[in-house]
């Protein structure tokens, strides 16, 4: 299915974006308005867009029914300044239920039960239950339309970070699974970054790959590699050894995959790869089959 965007929706349109562009962080945004009045938001349009300068960037939209703008909005333009503070497990049911559209001038932390802090460089409190929370100047809007569902890019620079320290490491890092966050899918759906649903990557960045177009074609082309194994072996700097493939070779396990075929050899790399042994896993598939050249 091919769809054009001009010929949908925005109802649709927001459906197929915000399902298909996920998981996504969640901003906790506090602001004030020119009274001090304190408001408190969900936005799911955000991430982290650079380092340094420290910068976040999430996107109140234009209201859907009448094109009005949201508090938070109307508030950063009275006043450029935020507190976002991220979400995690425990808040996250009232997180949702700070995001009901209470009239002009509600404070949300009351409504949802949460803990004002003051900061210390801006005026918007931020919340005492999330784990981290970063202070914000807000440097640029840059309003996407003009129309129900445009957004509206709140460039925010970060002078104060807050850190509860129960979700710190031994080295006073940040833990991801001490932290626990949500993120946000389509519909009504959520995600939680628990310990069993994270995974890892070696980082390609440490050294030149070699690609998977340097991997002999029997390799590329297998009916048992998948594209996670591809890119694993795609990651290695180069073809295995001698050395080490001879250790395959010697290896009872590999000289009974390869009495029995290549597809059996294959099926015994995958279960290399799988358990992080990638470069075994290149010189099993590289073994001789019968008298067939590898
Ligand atoms: C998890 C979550 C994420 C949301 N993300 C956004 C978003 O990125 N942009 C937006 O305009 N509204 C988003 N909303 C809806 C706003 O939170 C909601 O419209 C809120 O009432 C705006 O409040 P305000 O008028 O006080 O600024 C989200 C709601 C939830 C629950």
């Amino acid at each position: 299915m091919t769809l054009d965007p001009n010929d949908m929706d925005t109802r649709d349109l927001y459906g197929y974006l915000s399902t298909a562009v996920a998981p996504r962080p969640i901003a906790f945004a506090s602001t004030v308005d020119s009274e001090g009045r304190v408001n408190l938001s969900p936005f799911s349009y955000f991430n982290v867009f650079s380092t340094r300068p420290p910068i976040l960037v999430f996107s109140p939209i234009l209201r859907g029914r009448d094109g009005s703008a949201k508090d938070t909005l109307e508030n950063l333009r009275a006043v450029p300044e935020v507190t976002i503070s991220v979400v995690n497990y425990a808040m996250v049911e009232q997180t949702s239920l700070a995001s009901t559209e209470y009239p002009t001038g509600t404070n949300e932390f009351a409504k949802a039960g949460f803990t004002e802090v003051a900061g210390e460089v801006v005026r918007p409190p931020r919340v005492q239950e999330s784990p981290v929370s970063f202070e914000c100047k807000v440097d640029d809007i840059i309003a996407l339309g003009e129309s129900g569902g445009a957004g509206n890019l709140v460039i925010a620079r970060v002078v104060r970070i807050h850190i509860d320290e129960q979700v710190l490491d031994a080295e006073g890092k940040l833990d991801t699974r001490k932290l626990d966050l949500v993120a946000r899918m389509g519909g009504n759906d959520y995600c939680r970054a628990t310990d069993d649903n994270l995974f890892e990557i070696p980082k390609p960045l440490r050294n030149l790959g070699m690609g998977v177009d340097s991997l002999p074609a029997h390799i590329r082309n297998s009916d048992v590699l998948t594209g996670n194994n591809l890119g694993r072996l795609g990651n290695l700097e180069a073809l295995p050894d001698e050395a080490l493939l001879q250790r395959a070779e010697a290896s009872q396990e590999v000289r009974d995959a390869r009495a029995q075929g290549a597809i059996a050899l294959h099926r015994l790399a995958k279960r290399y790869l799988e358990r992080g042994e990638a470069e075994l896993a290149l010189a099993v598939l590289l073994q001789r089959v019968g008298s067939e050249p590898a």
